[in-house]
């Protein structure tokens, strides 16, 4: 299959993970007869410096001529001015919004081989093995705000339509059905109208997929059962802002932030894949960064958006057989052992495919 893929590198450590999972998806079209042709467009902070705009339009060009994106990771501390007219992150939040990617699945499980990583007890993390569904496009991210703070208040609104939470409780049904058929949605009911909306809606679209068990928590609730009973959840669902904060704590089951994989999901196969971690300006140009979790957003890649399901299977096996080698980068290696490099571990990697 011939395939267009949009890479927006971006900031920090972005170019570097970004580099790898390109590394990974050439072996993977060279092992598989296939024909990926990657179009690199600027992005983030990177954009800015260069036009001004964290997202210019030949990017958004870039973008909609291609399959799908793969994106490193935007800001950093040169363009973290509070009074700065245009920040990195907006850019991130254009391509979200302009192709509707309204879907974002997170999937977390904890690796047996750094179950001795994490500060939770091993046998709390045995079988931890779910999908956050993040709502990406709706909510305080999006409601209307006042920007700049040139007075004494400034707000954000959260804001939810029940067709945004129909759409995204339906992916996370769907998803649910295709796993153990659990679905818990996080709202904050008990105080939010909003969250009263995504409730009710929720419990509404429940009625199409009664084979899917569904129950509800508040979210401060549910920060407290993702440490405590982590292998109880199947799929999650939440609105913007809740996703972002639980899926950053989720990540501590993994090992690491730097594992961990999305995908950013509209309606068709379009998508943007990127690791959930950030641009980490303090060790960026340094060899340091795990290359893991942009590389499972490219075997999400090759599933989501271009159905190549045995190929992804081939990129999340071989990471798991690095790890499982003992292969370690600087987030995941016990205390005072020695580590290997971005690169030797998309090696690692490679050498398993
Ligand atoms: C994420 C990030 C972004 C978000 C930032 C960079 C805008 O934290 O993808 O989780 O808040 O959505
Ligand atoms: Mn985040």
């Amino acid at each position: 299959m011939k395939a267009t893929i949009a890479v927006l590198s971006g900031d920090g450590i972005g170019p570097e993970v970004t580099s790898q999972a390109i590394i990974v998806l050439q072996k993977i079209a060279a092992k598989y007869g296939h024909d990926f042709i990657f179009n690199e467009a600027p992005m983030g902070g990177i954009a800015i410096d260069q036009f001004g705009d964290p997202c210019p339009d030949s990017t958004i060009r870039a973008c909609e001529a291609a399959d799908a994106i793969l994106l490193g990771a935007v800001g950093g501390p040169k363009w973290s001015d509070p009074t700065a007219p245009v920040r990195p992150e907006q850019g991130l939040l254009k391509v979200r919004k302009h192709f509707d990617l309204f879907a974002n699945l997170r999937p977390v499980k904890a690796y047996p081989a750094l179950a001795q990583h994490t500060p939770l007890r091993p046998e709390l993390l045995e079988g931890v093995d779910l999908l956050f569904v993040r709502e990406l496009t709706g909510g305080i991210y999006f409601g209307p705000r006042q920007e700049q703070g040139d007075g004494d208040t400034a707000y954000d609104t959260e804001l939810y339509t029940v067709p945004e939470v129909e759409r995204v409780a339906q992916v996370a049904f769907r998803a649910a059905q295709g796993r153990r058929k659990k679905l818990t949605s996080v709202d904050k009911a008990n105080v939010m109208a909003s969250m009263r909306l995504w409730r009710r809606t929720v419990v509404k679209v429940h009625e199409d997929y009664p084979d899917v068990e569904l129950d509800h928590v508040l979210v401060d609730a549910c920060t407290m059962y993702l440490v405590t009973r982590p292998a109880s959840f199947d799929v999650l669902v939440a609105s913007n802002m809740f996703g972002d904060i639980l899926s950053d704590e989720t990540s501590v089951l993994a090992g690491s932030l730097g594992m961990l994989p999305s995908a950013s999901l509209g309606s068709a196969t379009f998508g943007l894949y990127e690791p959930i971690h950030g641009s980490a300006p303090d060790i960026a140009g340094q060899g340091k960064a795990n290359p893991i979790g942009t590389i499972l957003s490219a075997a999400l890649l090759l599933r989501y958006s271009l159905g190549l399901e045995a190929e992804a299977k081939t990129v999340e096996d071989a990471v798991d057989a690095a790890l499982n080698s003992g292969a370690r980068t600087a987030d995941i290696v016990a205390r005072g052992a020695s580590f290997i490099s971005t690169t030797e571990m998309t090696q690692a990697i490679v050498s398993n495919l």
